[in-house]
């Protein structure tokens, strides 16, 4: 039986925002997420299910050069972008992921191909690249992401010889800066449940350097059973607690909901390896919650049916 009350969360990565980034771009991230909101609103309401809803919000967010994938991704050591990008189905567990590709405005639309497909869960480089040319993906000239600011913080990060995170006044020792990821989990009417994950990683990350968005378990998970849950922070963190996987547990093996299980998430991810970064979960009833071991987590919600909230 439909239950009509369906909930949608999205996120545009966690870090620590200090006051002068909040006067600047606040206004920005929040009428972004709170697009991306209402356009997720429209297609839940018309009977979507969860899993084209998370699609779609995640390519909005790619579009958007506020966040780091997609078009808005930063540059690595050799100054290209390599993108990573994963979606889960929440009804049978069927999911889609590639890592380091390039050339693509939409990774999380040959995800999702791959998904569908029904072959291998991922592919990766030259592999994915190939089969987003046979699937007619189209593909996109190197102008298109290689933004002025994605440059500078190249060249900052190289002065540096560090990695950094995907905003210019990024600084890792402090955390100040967001850690540039962008997400959906979603909860249909039908009662079934998505996430999808997208993002290209760290500034001056090293060639071939993979992050935990696309690994099923770790930046990305869902199961109508559990909860749908999607990762933004610092990859190599997630990945050692495998974080999504390790929540959507909790709801499985000791019957919490979203908001207890995101907190006993986010406390295992500080405990084991002093994590850093946060989720958005929604458990198998719709409940929403968010969890963040930074400052700040760019992130909105509508739970079930209600007015949409955005919060920074
Ligand atoms: N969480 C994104 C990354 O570490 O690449």
């Amino acid at each position: 039986m439909d239950d009509r009350r369906f909930s949608l969360m999205v996120h545009g990565g966690a870090g620590t925002l200090d006051d002068a980034r909040q006067r600047a771009m606040g206004d920005a991230w929040r009428a972004a997420i709170g697009t991306v909101l209402a356009h997720g609103r429209r297609l839940l309401e018309r009977g979507d299910c969860a899993v084209e809803v998370v699609e779609a919000c995640v390519m909005l967010l790619e579009d958007d050069p506020l966040f780091n994938a997609g078009r808005g991704s930063v540059l690595n050591e050799a100054g290209a972008v390599e993108m990573d990008a994963a979606i889960m189905d929440g009804r049978d567990l069927a999911a889609g992921a590639v890592a380091g590709v390039h050339h693509l405005p939409n990774p999380v639309a040959l995800a999702s191909r791959l998904l569908r497909d029904n072959g291998p869960v991922m592919l990766v480089g030259e592999g994915a690249m190939r089969f987003a040319a046979q699937c007619g993906i189209t593909q996109v000239s190197d102008d298109y992401f290689l933004l002025a600011e994605r440059l500078a913080q190249l060249e900052q990060a190289r002065a540096g010889q560090t990695t950094m995170l995907d905003h210019v006044e990024a600084a890792p020792a402090d955390e100040t800066g967001k850690y540039g990821t962008v997400g959906a989990v979603a909860r249909d009417i039908h009662g079934h449940l998505a996430a999808a994950t997208s993002t290209g990683g760290l500034v001056n990350k090293r060639l071939g350097r993979v992050g935990d968005s696309p690994l099923i378990g770790a930046g990305v998970y869902a199961d109508d059973e559990t909860c749908a849950v999607s990762a933004t922070g610092h990859g190599e963190d997630f990945m050692r607690c495998v974080i999504a996987k390790t929540i959507a547990d909790h709801v499985d093996m000791q019957g919490l909901d979203a908001r207890q299980a995101t907190r006993a998430g986010m406390d295992y991810l500080l405990r084991r390896v002093r994590g850093r970064g946060g989720v958005i979960v929604i458990d198998h009833h719709g409940n929403c919650a968010s969890g963040f071991t930074t400052r700040n987590m760019i992130h909105g919600w509508i739970e079930h049916g209600a007015e949409a909230v955005v919060r920074l």
